[in-house]
């Protein structure tokens, strides 16, 4: 069997992780230190969020050289001592790429704007004013107002998805995708076993620029991209293609992983798509539990109906929290304990058929961070503040020692500040327990992996009504039943009285068939 199928990947955030030069932003040698914590979750490797050179408007996700580490994080040799030090850890290591657009510090797009004839003049997209001067169509940014900005020296207008300073990649240039595909095996031969391939699924725009037509379904508006159907500034047939060089390069090299980000309403489809028969991405992960305000039954049985197990299929991969969404102990809290909420949501993620990632932090189940508005960094917290993503909140420093300061995680203050519910949540606080959450997460992840049916089995779910989740996973011999309590109220469930119970959390741990508030139980009908 592969390595990376059902594999739980545990995210790193670097600016976060752990500083180790005193500047307040974490770096590949504080990484490098905290390497056994990562190993000592049980965990099969790590994705390592961008510490390519950068800018940083959008904290390493806008890249102006993808061959060189940023000096904020280090050098290349830190980086090959990473690749080294996993590697001996018995670990993966899987890094991010962020092929849709790069940075406007990019040399491509320094030589691209120079004017309309250059060798990279069609590297990136640029259209001409309408006649009355305005963009050359409707399409918004994800990060609020229009996606298109001047560029007075060629006299027209870039797009771009994101913020201005992050301008879109022509994808549909071949010599853009050589250039990409040239990337990937510099960073094959540095001998990282996989990538995440960041918002991939807005590498190609429609080629005509035809306006997006306006979302007329109700739903929260926050900024002007919430109006839209993204039909034509994403998401175009020919993406799969590129995806499937990538991968053929990558297949040259062994057993290594790809795994998308694909971001939108529409995701589920564009999933299967980017990751269907065996010549394209191995998995790929959408934002269903990611956005999601609220935990239900019914949200899990419609992951589940998505991807059957059909000839054909590509692997799922699942997340509940990462550097783009408020910390699932609080959103998914809504008044309850964070604490619980937290134990069930890992109970839940470690039985879900597919990939998994943890995010750091997740096995100390920390909540959402309080940034004040003094602090926001996040230019799209700060140009929807308000009603944000929360991703601020999400990206503070890791927790390592309660009493140190700053946490352990710098001397110096932090870039983000360090949210004193955290430090109660620190590593040194949780290590010695054998009742905690970090005691709970490693615990959580051996299961998965003694248990080939919940690492690979088949899913099946029984019931999804109300506050009651109860479903199978299957392998071979082995069958388990997995059941939550997703309420406030205690609940019975009709437990098959041959089911042994393996585990359980909140409580659900006490007697198969019961289950208070939050609580979920694992029965092995196998034996
Ligand atoms: C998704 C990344 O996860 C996010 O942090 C970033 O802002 C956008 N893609 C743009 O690269």
């Amino acid at each position: 069997m592969e390595w990376w199928r059902g594999a739980v990947l545990y995210q790193v955030y670097p600016r976060s992780f752990q500083d180790s030069d005193g500047d307040g932003v974490g770096d590949l040698k504080g990484l490098i230190r905290r390497l056994d914590h990562i190993a000592g979750l049980g965990v099969d490797g790590l994705w390592l969020s961008p510490v390519f050179a950068s800018p940083m408007k959008d904290f390493g996700y806008d890249v102006s050289d993808y061959c060189a580490i940023d000096p904020l994080f280090g050098t290349l040799d830190d980086f090959d001592t990473l690749v080294a030090e996993v590697h001996a850890r018995g670990l993966k290591l899987i890094i991010d790429q962020v092929y849709a657009h790069t940075s406007d510090a990019h040399d491509w797009f320094r030589a691209s704007r120079h004017d309309r004839t250059n060798a990279r003049a069609d590297w990136y997209v640029w259209a001409d004013a309408k006649a009355d001067g305005s963009p050359p169509n409707n399409w918004q940014s994800v990060f609020g107002g229009a996606a298109w900005t001047w560029d007075a020296r060629r006299g027209q207008y870039y797009m771009h998805n994101f913020l201005a300073s992050q301008p879109q990649l022509n994808v549909r240039n071949p010599e853009v995708q050589d250039a990409l595909v040239d990337v990937t095996r510099f960073w094959l031969d540095r001998g990282v076993d996989g990538f995440r391939l960041d918002a991939i699924n807005f590498a190609i725009h429609d080629d005509a620029l035809t306006d997006n037509p306006p979302d007329l379904r109700p739903g929260p508006r926050t900024r002007p991209f919430d109006f839209q159907l993204h039909l034509y500034n994403q998401s175009q047939p020919e993406i799969p293609a590129f995806l499937e060089r990538l991968r053929q390069l990558a297949d040259t090299y062994g057993d290594r992983f790809f795994v998308a980000e694909v971001v939108g309403a529409e995701a589920e489809a564009e999933m299967h798509a980017f990751t269907q028969g065996r010549d394209r991405l191995h998995s790929a992960y959408g934002f269903n539990y990611l956005y999601a305000r609220a935990l239900s039954a019914e949200l899990v049985a419609e992951t589940v109906a998505r991807w059957p197990g059909a000839e054909g299929e590509g692997w799922p991969c699942w997340t509940f929290s990462n550097h783009d969404t408020p910390r699932v102990a609080s959103r998914w809290a809504a008044g309850r304990d964070p604490d619980a909420v937290a134990r069930l949501a890992m109970l839940l993620l470690m039985t879900l058929r597919g990939n998994v990632l943890v995010y750091q932090g997740e096995e100390l189940g920390l909540p959402q961070a309080e940034v004040p508005f003094e602090r926001l960094v996040d230019p799209e917290a700060i140009a929807n503040w308000p009603l944000t993503l929360g991703r601020d909140g999400a990206r503070t420093p890791m927790p390592w020692t309660a009493e140190a300061p700053f946490g352990g995680f710098s001397d110096v203050e932090p870039w983000l500040p360090m949210d004193p519910q955290h430090l109660v949540r620190a590593v040194t606080v949780q290590q010695a327990d054998t009742g905690s959450m970090l005691a709970l997460t490693r615990r959580l992840i051996a299961l998965r992996r003694e248990w080939p049916a919940l690492r690979l089995g088949r899913m099946t779910v029984l019931e999804a009504t109300g506050p009651r989740l109860v479903f199978r996973r299957d392998d071979g011999e082995q069958s388990l039943i997995c059941a939550f309590n997703l309420g406030e109220a205690a609940l019975d469930w009709p437990a098959p009285p041959e089911g042994r119970l393996v585990t359980g959390v909140n409580g659900g741990e006490g007697r198969a068939g019961h289950l208070p508030p939050l609580a979920g139980q694992i029965l092995d009908l196998s034996s």
